[in-house]
């Protein structure tokens, strides 16, 4: 068995290096693969770069991947594993918060092109999965947020005790909990048909305004804006109750960014949720209770309802 443990360049230096310096003095035969951090790495370039030099080092079919790092590396190298010699063992080892409870958990994998985010990939489940919240140590405030905010999302889903407790629970145990929320709802629904969509929340304008910013908002901020504008419907469409939307409003940070909404609106439609370019969103019931919506997990939303939320929260420049 031969290891390649891919990573960032930045974990490389904090946490790559030294791990394999360790398992290759445990006895493992493994070496090291790196690329710059960051999604602007998240192409098939990177992927093709990458498995060019595993083939030029004689790497074949008794290979293991070990993915060591943020989302974008679980994702990159887990896409690899999945087409390297049709398929090798992939271990994933997290180093972000939110790869621990997101990015790692549920065996999908993929890069971006030029037209969309995660637009070619597979679903590949990891033969093992490690998640040590010690890496967490030297993360940047930044990215707590961005992972944090999943978490709240997983209790806003899922488990109403969850996010009103969220703040107080140590963090290794409240890992544990988010993980085992994703994990239970894509259990009932591993391809997608309708629960599964619920992991979805905050994501229809959270990705629109990721987009329009040109991904000068973080994933974080947008998640949580969407989340607080996608709460709105769902209580202006007499679903979720007041004090249930000022609870949420009370979790996330304020709204602030301004774009014109036809713009958004433009991408919202293109989103893969969207029927016949009528935009739908996963609406909440309560805290904790996704609308079922006949087990879709998503509704069309009216235009005149969906342009007014946006206005009123001052999105809008027109
Ligand atoms: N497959 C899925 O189901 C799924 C789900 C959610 C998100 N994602 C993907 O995850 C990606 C985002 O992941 P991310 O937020 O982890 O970003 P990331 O992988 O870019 O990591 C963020 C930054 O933190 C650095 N870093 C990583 N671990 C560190 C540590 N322990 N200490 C210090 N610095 C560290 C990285 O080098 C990078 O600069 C996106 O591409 C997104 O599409 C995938
Ligand atoms: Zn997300």
């Amino acid at each position: 068995m031969r290891y390649a443990l891919i990573t960032d360049e930045q974990v490389e230096k904090i946490y790559g290096q030294s791990l394999c310096t360790h398992l290759y003095s445990l006895g493992l035969d493994i070496q090291l693969f790196s690329f710059p951090a960051g999604e602007s790495s998240k192409t098939r370039a990177t992927k093709e770069k990458l498995e060019d030099a595993l083939l030029s080092e004689d790497f074949g079919r008794d290979t293991r991947i070990i993915a060591l790092g943020g989302g974008v590396v679980t994702d990159l190298a887990g896409f690899l594993a999945s087409t390297f010699c049709r398929g090798v063992e992939l271990i994933l080892i997290p180093t972000t918060l939110l790869a621990m409870v997101d990015a790692a958990i549920g065996g999908k994998t993929g890069v971006n092109t030029d037209l969309g985010k995660n637009m070619v990939g597979s679903f590949y489940a990891p033969q093992k999965l490690f998640v040590y919240p010690e890496f967490l140590k030297t993360l940047p405030e930044q990215e707590w947020f961005n992972g944090g905010v999943e978490m709240l999302k997983a209790g806003l889903i899922a488990d109403a005790e969850f996010f009103y407790d969220f703040s107080k629970i140590p963090i290794a145990l409240a890992i544990e909990r988010a993980i085992e929320i994703k994990r239970r709802i894509i259990a009932q629904d591993p391809h997608e048909k309708g629960l599964r969509r619920v992991l979805n929340l905050g994501h229809t304008i959270g990705h629109a305004l990721e987009t329009l910013s040109d991904y000068q908002i973080s994933h974080g901020q947008a998640v949580a804006a969407g989340i607080i504008l996608e709460a709105e419907i769902s209580y202006r469409m007499g679903i979720l109750k007041k004090e249930a939307l000022a609870q949420i409003k009370e979790r996330f940070p304020p709204v602030t960014v301004s774009f014109d909404f036809q713009a958004i609106f433009d991408i919202i439609r293109r989103d893969k949720k969207s029927a016949e370019s009528c935009p739908r969103f996963v609406l909440l019931q309560d805290i904790g209770v996704p609308h079922s919506f006949e087990g879709s997990y998503c509704t069309e939303v009216p235009y005149k309802i969906l342009k007014e939320v946006l206005y009123d929260a001052a999105l809008c420049s027109c």
